[in-house]
């Protein structure tokens, strides 16, 4: 079902100016329609996403194989950055706690990394350079999509000081439990931010909703309504798809899909399989700047189609996004 999800080749974008137009007008055709693309070719070497994921796995005795305590004074927890360590079961989603650990990082260094695992943050601040430059990119799009004359237009207000790159791992659970919904990897929710980067390595789960089969918008109504589609791993892609404050600047043009982390589908009998293997799985969360004002765009509002949102500024909404995940 993952086909649902368009295809991009973002090769295009270092080619031709020609192009360009035409590689804006696909990105903007998926996001008006599903909320989430595959992206290939994207320019960030699959050896360099391959290694991102051997640095945090457990089994490779890695990131999250440290103990709590150095996790923790590798990454102490920051609100005010949404950066740092968040241990397992401590992120909460409309009251579920979420059995997944992950540390966001946001670039800024201390001195307690080099220590523990040397070589680790200087890694991830590298790929962080690396997913901050892409979401530029794809800032252009959008962009030239918008016809907003300047390609720089939405590019302009994302500092990447609020960029995180979100490092996550959920341990291996009882299939029982999951069924139960006693335990709950990732209820459904959608981004905050712009755009995400999902990086995903061969253990699925992650769920889209096809919001064309609901008329609900609101998150737990769509959850009890939506039907919801498996998005299997594709090798060598980028998910991308688009957070809250980009759907409202776009006066909803680009859609904010709710998804979730679930139980991987399995050939077969469900009811045998006794344990979900753990998955890592990679997000980089891109915002505007804390002072942006968010408000629709000109080029977004028509006839059809009038101003629906009020300003908001960007930082103030994140604040209380963040407070409530962990409160
Ligand atoms: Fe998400």
């Amino acid at each position: 079902m993952s086909s649902d999800i368009p295809t991009i080749d973002f090769g295009r974008f270092e080619r031709s100016e020609k192009d360009g137009t035409q590689l804006a007008s696909e990105i903007d055709a998926a996001l008006s329609t599903v909320g989430f693309l595959h992206l290939v070719n994207h320019g960030i070497e699959q050896g360099k996403i391959d290694e991102s994921f051997q640095w945090v796995r457990a089994k490779s005795r890695k990131f999250f194989s440290l103990s709590p305590t150095d996790k923790e004074s590798m990454y102490p927890r920051s609100e005010a950055y949404d950066c740092g360590y968040v241990s397992l079961g401590q992120e909460k989603v409309r009251g579920k706690n979420c059995m997944k650990e992950c540390v966001d990082i946001n670039g800024s260094s201390g001195g307690e990394m080099d220590r523990i695992l040397p070589g680790f943050h200087g890694f991830m601040v590298q790929f962080h350079q690396e997913c901050a430059i892409l979401i530029q990119k794809l800032l252009k799009c959008l962009s030239v999509a918008l016809g907003l004359g300047d390609e720089d237009a939405l590019g302009q207000h994302h500092t990447d000081s609020l960029f995180n790159l979100n490092l996550i791992h959920y341990p291996e659970v009882a299939a029982e439990q999951l069924r139960s919904g006693s335990a709950v990897r990732l209820p459904a929710h959608s981004d905050p931010g712009s755009l995400t980067l999902l990086f995903q390595q061969k253990v699925g789960g992650l769920e889209i909703a096809d919001m064309s089969s609901t008329c609900e918008t609101a998150t737990v109504k769509v959850e009890q309504t939506a039907k919801f589609i498996a998005v299997e791993p594709q090798p060598a892609t980028i998910l991308v798809n688009v957070g809250y404050l980009l759907m409202r600047w776009s006066n909803g043009r680009w859609k904010n899909t709710v998804h979730r982390v679930m139980a991987p589908p399995v050939s077969g009998n469900t009811d045998s399989v006794d344990t979900v293997p753990e998955r890592y799985s990679t997000a980089f969360f891109s915002f505007p700047g804390p002072d942006t004002v968010i408000e629709p765009l000109d080029a977004c509002i028509s006839v059809e189609n009038p101003r629906r949102w009020a300003p908001i500024i960007a930082g103030k909404y994140l604040r209380k996004k963040i407070s409530s995940m962990y409160s």
